[in-house]
């Protein structure tokens, strides 16, 4: 913006940044025009352009509280947060935190409130920063680099190339001096490098890709090692390419091997499974190991989707297992079962019934959701009978520790969950069916069902679903009578 710009905007204030990770400086002059009372929209936020610039005065006529200028309130989490935030590459962070701050003095609860915008991008950002900063700390790869002075002492030289996407440099410096504290290292990216002597830390300026090595001879060990560890049933594209952005790939050797790996993938997890390695081990005996075991299993294709698994949830000691048939798009994101539209049907007809769903244990057949990718929505894909045969074992496991009464499965995937075989449902809905360990199956249609109905017809189903449900309900009551 420039100093015309701010005039005609009414800007009364202008604070340059020295640096644009500088969060002691912000929050020194933060503090000061907060003192004194300056609303946000009077105050313009310059980060250093690298260009110079040209409109530097405003600093002068910053404001100075008097003595008895009130405390300015901030609570731990908004330092916290603030601290990260400000290290992303957008413009507007400073008058972002500005603006809260600002907030926070005549509301001091307001980050408890998460649908506040302000507060909801403050944590965005500080989110992308950390994520910056995770990758930085996986993806740097020193190189070693030939030392042009043969009578120098210094020892070996690495240097590594990285490309932040946020100002993480400076903060990020004491992770790599702690953990390669012995070595001489640089640390070169477009936003400034880093150097480690073995005692000191330096800065110094931008750094371009070709100002870094390309490859030394540790890379083949390195590549052979990678590919003897690559395990093919771990394997989640979606997950890998979200983890391991492609721009990171060129500076790490054994991502040479990525799309060759990747291809070979699903011929050796066949080979694994014949050979039998894909077996599962022991059953699990608590919902907590499975809720931890079902986030790793990829034994079948819907596990190598980017998704997340969903546990059931519930009292360990349900009378009642309510059984759908795999996460949605919704309880993808949630970490829930039924939490979306079919899960909001469902609530209501249990309510209806006089079924308590919090007494209950609610679960799928299958623990992750299917879907395909069209542009950016993920739609629904039935599980085929194989997948829900392959995630009969957790059910089963689940089965084992709640030792419901009675299950109640709703659609064609949980019924083959619970029977491993696959049956009608008009022709089994609404009676018991006895299983092995004692209890009894109930099935009805899914909700999901009823949701793409319209009309009669959705009125006809829904009554045949309240009549499952409460002749369910009432085996339920006989069962739990004292
Ligand atoms: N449909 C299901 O079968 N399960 C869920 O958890 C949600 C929708």
């Amino acid at each position: 913006m420039t100093a015309l710009q701010h005039v005609k905007l009414g800007i009364y204030y202008v604070v340059h940044l020295p640096e644009a990770d500088d969060f002691d400086f912000w929050r020194e002059r933060a503090r000061a025009l907060v003192q004194c009372e300056i609303p946000p929209d009077r105050i313009a936020w310059v980060e250093p352009s690298g260009s110079g610039d040209l409109f530097t005065h405003g600093e002068r006529r910053m404001p100075v509280p008097s003595d008895d200028a009130r405390q300015v309130r901030a609570s731990k989490r908004f330092v916290s947060l603030a601290r990260n935030a400000i290290l992303h590459s957008e413009p507007e962070r400073f008058a972002l935190l500005y603006r809260l701050l600002w907030r926070l003095q005549a509301t001091p609860r307001i980050m408890e409130d998460k649908a506040d915008p302000d507060v909801r991008r403050v944590e965005d950002l500080a989110k992308n920063v950390r994520r910056d900063s995770h990758k930085m700390h996986a993806f740097v790869r020193f190189r070693l680099v030939e030392n042009e002075d043969e009578d120098s002492e210094a020892g070996e030289h690495y240097v590594a190339w990285f490309e932040p996407d946020h100002h993480i440099l400076r903060a990020n410096a004491g992770f790599f001096m702690r953990r390669f504290a012995n070595m001489r290292w640089s640390i070169l990216t477009p936003r400034g490098s880093l150097h480690w002597d073995g005692e000191t830390m330096s800065e110094g300026p931008p750094a371009e890709r070709s100002d870094a090595p390309g490859g030394d001879p540790m890379e083949d060990l390195w590549r052979s090692y990678y590919a003897s560890i690559f395990n093919p049933a771990r394997l989640k594209v979606g997950a890998m390419l979200k983890e391991m952005p492609r721009k990171y790939w060129k500076n790490m050797p054994e991502a040479a091997l990525i799309p060759e790996l990747v291809a070979g993938a699903q011929k050796r997890e066949s080979a694994m499974v014949e050979e039998g390695a894909l077996e599962f081990e022991e059953r699990p005996d608590t919902l907590a190991t499975i809720d931890k075991a079902i986030h790793a299993c990829r034994k079948c294709p819907i596990g190598q989707l980017d998704n997340h698994a969903v546990m059931g949830e519930g009292p360990q000691d349900a009378a009642l297992m309510i059984v759908g048939e795999q996460p949605g798009d919704q309880e993808d994101q949630a970490g829930r079962p039924f939490v979306g539209p079919a899960g909001q049907l469902l609530d209501m007809h249990l309510e209806k019934a006089g079924i308590d769903r919090r007494g209950s244990y609610v679960t799928n057949a299958v623990k992750h959701f299917k879907y395909v990718q069209r542009g950016k929505r993920r739609l629904h894909q039935n599980p085929g009978a194989k997948e829900i045969d392959t995630c009969r074992w957790w059910i089963e496991s689940e089965r084992a520790i709640v030792q419901p009464k009675l299950v109640l499965a709703m659609g064609a995937s949980a019924a083959r969950a619970i029977l491993g075989k696959t049956v009608s449902i008009a022709k089994v809905r609404g009676q018991p069916i006895p299983l092995e360990d004692g209890s009894e199956l109930w099935i009805t249609a899914h909700p999901s069902y009823l949701l793409r109905l319209e009309g009669p017809a959705r009125e006809e189903q829904a009554r045949l679903f309240d009549a499952d449900l409460a002749a369910m309900r009432e085996r339920l009551a006989e069962l739990s009578a004292p």
